[in-house]
């Protein structure tokens, strides 16, 4: 502890505003990560699986959108739409997520809320609106004929078009109780097969360069054997 002589000058204290801001901004960004964190542990707790393949799903999606030149404030509000794209599913019934029949239409339209329901709570964080909008719109399809708004080509959200991409083909891949995941090239050829139609093919191309020197290692931890040799 220090001592202080009897009658020494008070020590000067630093109040400059600045750093005040700073320090509050900082305390402010801890607890969004902290936040972000935790909603990601939910996805887990919910679903193992869908919290293993946000996390893929988010490392992939950066890469692509910096090869893309996208600037850095909206590389974060994309890191947290690829990790939390799915989290409306927390409003959607066990019994419809878990189902492994096929859904009835009604179900399928229920299903179909999600994107919704995750943008209504991603929305109330204030840095967050771009990912709110990225989330709201991962299930567009580039020709218009996706959910929920029927947006088209450049009309969707450019994180939308990444997640998209990137969501779709690691959902190919996983195995899931009902069914095992593709192999490597057959998920492939339906991700060119979609260029243009559902998929923005752009972002295709900008992700298959990037992810295709590591599908071996992906392959492996999906417990899918790939029939590619590297
Ligand atoms: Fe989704």
């Amino acid at each position: 502890m220090e001592t202080r002589l009897y009658g020494d000058p008070m020590p000067a204290v630093c109040f400059s505003p600045q750093l005040r801001v700073k320090e509050l901004e900082e305390q402010v960004d801890t607890m969004h990560t902290a936040l972000i964190c935790a909603l990601n542990q939910l996805l887990d707790l919910k679903d193992l699986n869908t919290g293993f393949h946000s996390t893929r799903l988010a490392e992939w999606a950066m890469r692509v959108a910096q090869e893309m030149g996208m600037d850095e404030s909206s590389l974060r509000n994309l890191e947290v739409a690829a990790l939390l794209h799915d989290i409306g599913k927390m409003g959607i019934p066990d019994a419809i997520l878990q189902k492994p029949s096929r859904l009835t239409t009604e179900e399928y339209d229920l299903m179909k809320k999600h994107p919704e329901y995750g943008w209504g709570a991603i929305r109330l964080f204030p840095t967050l609106d771009r990912a709110s909008l990225f989330i709201l719109h991962h299930h567009e399809s580039y020709d218009g004929k996706g959910y929920p708004a029927g947006l088209r080509n450049s009309e969707i959200p450019i994180g939308s078009r990444i997640v998209s991409v990137i969501d779709s083909f690691d959902a190919m891949i996983s195995s899931r109780p009902y069914r095992k995941g593709l192999p490597f090239e057959e998920a492939m050829r339906r991700l060119f097969e979609s260029s243009g139609t559902q998929f923005d093919p752009q972002v295709v191309n900008c992700f298959v360069k990037i992810a295709q020197p590591e599908m071996e290692s992906v392959f492996a931890a999906t417990g899918t054997t790939s029939t590619v040799v590297f």
